[in-house]
């Protein structure tokens, strides 16, 4: 009898046990989250193998993913597609059903594919259509050298799903390897170990052997070459480009060093960057080994770099530690400048770092001013459920996040921050995030032990900027104010004054022009210092949105204005410029504009432009 009893409760907890593992894998790993179909507890992803063809006569890509899968027993995977054409689908190579869901404008369509206990992978065999949102396709006439088309991808934030059919959730982390065939003549590179020179056949063999949230996971395609700047550091570019990328990003391997000394080891071997045709919507995209950026940070003298120390930063905040949702995304972003500046002071000093962060707090509070009427969307946790995550992702996440990193900092010693971060890194490295999750690491490694208070729920979850926020000086900018006030006065400038002054100072002065500022001090200003061919991209830009503002017309201002905005397809720099023309109830103007600039825009940038000014493409 007693013996039975036992058996039999040995029995329960054998089986009480098999039940607790299975609730850990199911109900904690992954949290739910509003942009993707995928069920990961019950069926994941863990690597893709990806074969495809580029074809640009056709403008599509077509091929096949292959998945590795971890399952939990499912009956079926659900992966996320959007614009994609589907072919056909394998499970363990054996032809099966597919089932494609509804289609939502923000999500796309649910895939399932019927699995069972044993499957070990999947295939679909599927083609890119014209809808396709990642991919931008340019002709030789869009780019630098005017000879060959380019291709690349944008992934971030849920783009990847309409290149690649994907459990596209920041969440999910796979390694991937990838054959890419191209035209001869040109090159492909990947987020991934890629090649430095052309292949005979136009055939490309990448690996990722880093697990990477499927936002990362990156495509371009032209006629490409590589400089190496370092050892495992270097650029790839069109020919026109690649001597000026070379030279601009020259410090490249002082930035990862003194990244490396700040946060820990540079964990992904290789950091290159490739410079794009100048529709590129970013300034930079993190994809990891391979950092994407737009060409109009190559100014010549490397003063806009420190996006690069941003990309940089990624492969820590961001890339290593991810956030798990998008409502989380200050978590990459705030993270990021924060450490951005800190490499921007290890390299150049105290007060150039003070200077990228004034004109971050300027963002801030123009950022702040623009939301007076909808204050949630000032709060760094953001609830994203109902849109589209890219119309939630505003300058809050980057400079109300850097400042409260920097309150903290402050507040807690840097000693105590950095060696706070570092751990933090390194505890979280290759998973991901919440908001919640950072809180409870934050109060157990640091504010806790330390026996410190500190506001961070405020910072965190309510509107606006709370009153102990850290207070940035710098004299260079206070100088700079002065100059501005005397020209104002006297209708003159010393220029022996301004002589030395870096980018970061001009941008502070074109940027701080009262409302009170007449046509005639812009055109006096314009004369002294030709802002209006300013080469510099920021320059240009901050001054041609003051030209549009105060409806300043001197030097053919407006056709270097349009000119840009066909050019360029930066969505910071051609979204400013359009708001200005809206704030000065120019709209016309700007349609006009836009209607030529448009066809150059990649869709991030385009759909932002549309809903800003209104406008209905067909
Ligand atoms: N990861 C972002 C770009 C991004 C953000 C893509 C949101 C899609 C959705 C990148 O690291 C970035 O922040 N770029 C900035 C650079 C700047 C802050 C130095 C940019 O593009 O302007
Ligand atoms: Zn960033």
């Amino acid at each position: 009898m007693k013996k039975h009893t036992l058996l039999y409760a040995l029995i329960i907890l054998a089986f009480n046990c098999k039940e607790n593992q299975k609730e850990a894998v199911t109900s904690s790993k992954y949290v739910e989250e509003p942009h993707s179909n995928a069920k990961p507890n019950e069926s994941v992803i863990k690597h893709l193998d990806l074969d495809i063809v580029v074809d640009f006569e056709r403008e599509i890509i077509n091929g096949s993913a292959t998945y590795t899968l971890e399952n939990n027993n499912a009956s079926e995977i659900v992966l996320d597609t959007k614009f994609l054409d589907i072919i056909s689908t394998e499970a363990d190579k054996k032809p099966v059903d597919f089932e494609l869901g509804p289609f939502n404008k923000q999500l796309g369509q649910s895939l399932k594919i019927p699995i069972s206990e044993d499957t070990k992978q999947i295939t679909i065999h599927y083609k890119t259509t014209a809808k396709t949102e990642a991919l931008q396709w340019l002709n030789a006439q869009q780019t630098a050298d005017k000879t060959h088309p380019f291709l690349f991808t944008q992934g971030q934030a849920i783009l990847t799903r309409t290149w690649i059919p994907i459990q596209d959730s920041p969440q999910i982390r796979i390694t991937y390897n990838a054959k890419v065939t191209v035209p001869k003549e040109l090159m492909a590179v990947m987020s991934a170990e890629n090649p430095k020179e052309k292949s005979k056949n136009g055939i490309y063999h990448f690996k990722m052997k880093q697990a990477i949230s499927p936002y990362l996971i990156a495509l371009a395609v032209g006629d490409i070459a590589y400089k190496p700047v370092s050892h495992r550091t270097g650029v790839y570019a069109e020919k026109s480009m690649i001597d000026k990328a070379q030279a601009e990003f020259i410090d490249m391997e002082k930035m990862v060093t003194a990244a490396e000394n700040l946060y820990g080891a540079y964990d992904w071997d290789q950091f290159d960057v490739i410079v794009l045709p100048p529709s590129f919507p970013f300034g930079g995209m993190e994809n990891p080994r391979l950092t994407f950026a737009t060409p109009t940070v190559i100014a010549g003298d490397k003063s806009l770099t420190s996006l690069i120390a941003h990309e940089l930063a990624h492969s820590w905040s961001g890339n290593l530690v991810t956030n798990a949702t998008w409502d989380d995304f200050w978590l990459n972003e705030g993270f990021t400048v924060y450490f951005e500046i800190r490499i921007m002071e290890a390299l150049y000093g105290k007060e150039r770092a003070n200077m990228i962060a004034l004109i971050g707090r300027q963002d801030l509070e123009e950022e702040v001013e623009g939301f007076k009427d909808e204050p949630n969307m000032t709060k760094l946790k953001l609830d994203l459920s109902a849109k589209n995550p890219d119309d939630g992702m505003n300058s809050i996440a980057y400079d109300k996040g850097y400042l409260f990193l920097r309150t903290l900092e402050e507040t807690v010693g840097r000693e105590k921050m950095d060696a706070f971060l570092k751990s933090y890194f390194k505890t979280n490295a290759f998973s991901t995030v919440t908001t919640e999750g950072f809180i409870d690491y934050l109060n157990a490694n640091l504010l806790t032990p330390n026996n410190i208070t500190f506001n961070t729920e405020e910072w965190i979850y309510n509107p606006g900027i709370p009153e102990n926020q850290s207070v940035i000086v710098s004299n260079a900018f206070t100088n700079v104010e002065q100059t501005l006030q005397s020209f104002l006065n006297l209708k003159s400038i010393d220029v022996t004054k301004t002589k030395d002054w870096t980018t970061q100072e001009w941008v502070h002065f074109i940027r701080n022009f009262p409302e009170t500022i007449t046509l005639d001090d812009l055109s006096r200003l314009d004369a002294a210092f030709n802002f209006t061919n300013a080469t510099n991209s920021h320059i240009a830009m901050v001054w041609y949105e003051q030209a549009i503002h105060h409806n300043y017309h001197g030097n053919n201002v407006d056709q270097n204005i349009e000119e840009f905005l066909i050019r360029v397809g930066r969505r910071w720099y051609v979204s400013t410029l359009f708001k200005a023309f809206k704030n000065a109830d120019r709209v016309d103007e700007a349609l006009i504009i836009y209607q030529k600039s448009r066809p150059n825009y990649h869709s991030v940038t385009a759909n932002t432009i549309d809903a800003l000014l209104g406008f209905e493409s067909k």
